[in-house]
């Protein structure tokens, strides 16, 4: 008789994005003419940077030849890419980094979710509410928390509440835990964390011993020269955070997929004895034995991500974006509606009208502009009341779904 890991059982609902999807097709089956206008998940609408494709393009040729074919690359990543990433990710703010401590990868949405992996089952895990569902979905799958409770909130698991009362950003937990969860610039909330809340966590850290798990898909957004893009740029990070990065959103590679996670050399986990170890090298061995690496054409197209042009490039359609997020908060704020975020991150918080639960102004929205979003408690139950909007759509659409929240 095979058996099935219970712990799948425990998880709440679908996914939250693909739920989301499921009721807009529902929707548009009873409206087939309705234009339906997505702020919802937050996918890329800009194409890909010219300089990103005649990269990707020339590595296409290069496979199309015996003499310059690649096959299975290192697991890794090519050197040509950890360099550019070195040197122009983390040299230029100051950060020193060996390329053994660079993974190239698929995405940072395996990365955040692979990562647990290689920690104890036995650790306590803290993560925002609310919090991007990877991370907590991924240590329910792997057994590492009690079922949910009535809030779908999980036994085991410290949940440290982001409110406007807070700024969204969470204080220390009383108790003691393991590994820390953080996202900033934060998806959803879009708050970013300053240098001195980073040295916070880090301190923290250093002193119970635990891991900061460090997501910073969204750095390229930060508009404001002060909030760091790196939890390396303070002092101490090294020794106890793991850093995620990606392609995705910041070049466009939703579709491309090319990611990289950052673990320092420096960094110890311990046995149950109370014995160091180092983390890097079980990473290692863990992507040597479960991935082979990130294609050869998505790995040259970010490393184009990296030349003068491309940085120009990418950074026209990063301002694409943050123009809409700018458009969303000032037509929203204009509107009577509370919001946070989108100024240093693609996202856009807002707290909804006349007390409305979350997926109730999602249905409104939906009925009466045809405008979908991301209902916040789908993030966790300090997310019920607000509503999250991307500023990835495309600017048309952006600027119609403004006049459309107008109307209802
Ligand atoms: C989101 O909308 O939160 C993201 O697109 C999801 C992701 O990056 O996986």
């Amino acid at each position: 008789m095979a058996t099935i890991n219970e712990n799948f059982l425990k998880l709440q609902a679908g996914y939250l994005f693909p739920e989301i999807g499921r009721r807009v097709r529902s929707f548009g089956a009873k409206n087939p003419d309705a234009k339906i206008i997505s702020l919802g998940i937050g996918d890329v609408t800009q194409p890909l940077a010219p300089v990103v494709v005649e990269a990707m393009k020339k590595a296409v040729v290069e496979m199309c030849s015996a003499s310059t074919l690649r096959g299975y690359g290192p697991e890794q990543g090519y050197d040509f890419l950890i360099d550019a990433i070195i040197k122009n990710d983390f040299n230029s703010r100051g950060v020193d980094l060996d390329r053994s401590e660079v993974f190239v990868s698929d995405g940072a949405k395996c990365d955040t979710g692979n990562i647990q992996e290689i920690f104890g089952l036995n650790n306590i895990i803290a993560v925002t509410d609310p919090v991007y569902p990877v991370y907590v979905d991924t240590n329910v799958m792997a057994g590492r928390t009690g079922k949910a409770d009535k809030n779908g909130q999980y036994g085991k698991i410290v949940y440290m509440p982001c409110t406007a009362e807070n700024n969204f950003i969470p204080d220390a937990p009383e108790q003691k835990v393991d590994i820390i969860y953080l996202c900033f610039p934060n998806n959803p909330t879009g708050a970013v964390a300053t240098r001195e809340i980073l040295k916070k966590w880090v301190d923290f850290a250093r002193r119970n011993k635990a891991v900061i798990l460090f997501d910073a898909a969204y750095e390229a957004f930060i508009t404001d020269p002060d909030i760091p893009h790196s939890i390396y740029e303070v002092e101490g990070a090294k020794d106890v955070a793991i850093e995620f990065r990606s392609f995705s959103k910041t070049a466009g590679f939703t579709g491309v997929r090319c990611a990289f996670t950052v673990v320092p050399k420096q960094l110890k986990a311990y046995t149950k004895d109370g014995r160091a170890v180092e983390v890097n090298p079980i990473w290692h061995r863990r992507q040597c034995t479960k991935f082979n690496g990130a294609s050869y054409i998505s790995q040259a197209g970010a490393a184009a991500v990296y030349t003068t042009e491309g940085k120009k490039q990418c950074r026209q359609i990063i301002d694409i974006y943050m123009t809409n997020a700018s458009v969303i908060c000032k037509s929203l704020t204009k509107l009577g509606y509370e919001t946070y975020g989108g100024v240093n991150a693609p996202y856009v918080w807002m707290k909804t009208p006349d007390g409305l639960s979350s997926w109730d102004f999602f249905d409104r929205l939906l009925q009466k502009a045809k405008v979908v979003g991301t209902p916040g408690s789908g993030f966790g139950p300090s997310g019920e009341g607000y509503f999250r909007l991307t500023a990835f759509a495309k600017p048309d659409d952006v600027k119609e779904a403004m006049q459309r929240f107008a109307s209802i």
